[in-house]
């Protein structure tokens, strides 16, 4: 898996790191659009990490099955920690996301924290292609992502943080990806579009809520 950064190594560390970091900030990020996911029945997650927003959706939503995607057999290890008696409602998939493709599954529900970060504009544009095909026609994508605001606060505060954030990344991951993909242009030329979102800590944090256009 070509260029595949390795998050096993901090899997255990994540939540405690991200606490030190962000406190609260990322978390409220993440469950911004959480009601209007509760009647969601067929999940799709990528990269979801220590699976902690999985285990609060299963919680919330006693229906939905979720396929949860990471490249990280530790990461997903403890997802299923976290999953508790629910992760009988979890299939976990340890493959690279830049290349997987559902088996045919259509979703109603695609989840994308703090993952996107992860990929080139490249990447992203390809995934979420692949991903048009196999999304149910009212389907809701749920974003979450650093971004740099305009203006001062994004020059001089969130463009240095993000690439403080990626340098950490680079080193306890190796993740070579070193600048914010733009996401919303090549989900928008795929097929999806942008129907809600919400910004924390001055625009450095984004969620947003997509759904695919009528074809
Ligand atoms: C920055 S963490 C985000 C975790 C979690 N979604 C969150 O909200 O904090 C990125 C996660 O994506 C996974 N990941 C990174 N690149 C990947 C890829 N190409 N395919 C699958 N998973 C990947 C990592 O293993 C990690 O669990």
């Amino acid at each position: 898996m070509k260029g595949l950064a390795n998050f096993n190594g901090i899997a255990r560390w994540y939540e405690t790191l991200e606490a030190a970091t962000f406190g609260t900030k990322l978390w409220k990020s993440r469950c911004a659009f959480l009601d209007e996911l509760k009647t969601r029945r067929s999940a799709l997650v990528l990269g979801d990490g220590d699976g902690r927003f999985t285990a609060r959706l299963l919680a919330e939503n006693p229906l939905v099955l979720v396929d949860a995607v990471d490249a990280s057999v530790e990461m997903l290890r403890t997802l299923v920690q976290n999953a508790g008696e629910r992760a009988g409602r979890v299939r976990i998939r340890l493959a690279d996301a830049r290349e997987w493709e559902p088996e045919g599954e259509t979703y109603d529900l695609i989840v994308t924290h703090f993952f996107l970060d992860c990929l080139t504009t490249v990447e992203v544009a390809a995934l979420a292609e692949r991903l048009r095909k196999h999304v149910q026609p009212d389907a809701l994508w749920v974003v979450s992502e650093f971004a740099i605001p305009d203006g001062w606060y994004g020059r001089l505060v969130a463009w240095p943080l993000v690439q403080a954030l990626y340098l950490a990344f680079f080193v306890l991951t190796g993740l070579r990806v070193q600048r914010l993909p733009r996401s919303r242009e090549v989900m928008e030329a795929a097929g999806f579009a942008r129907i809600a979102e919400r910004s924390f800590m001055g625009g450095l944090l984004q969620s947003e809520l997509w759904r695919p256009e009528a074809r």
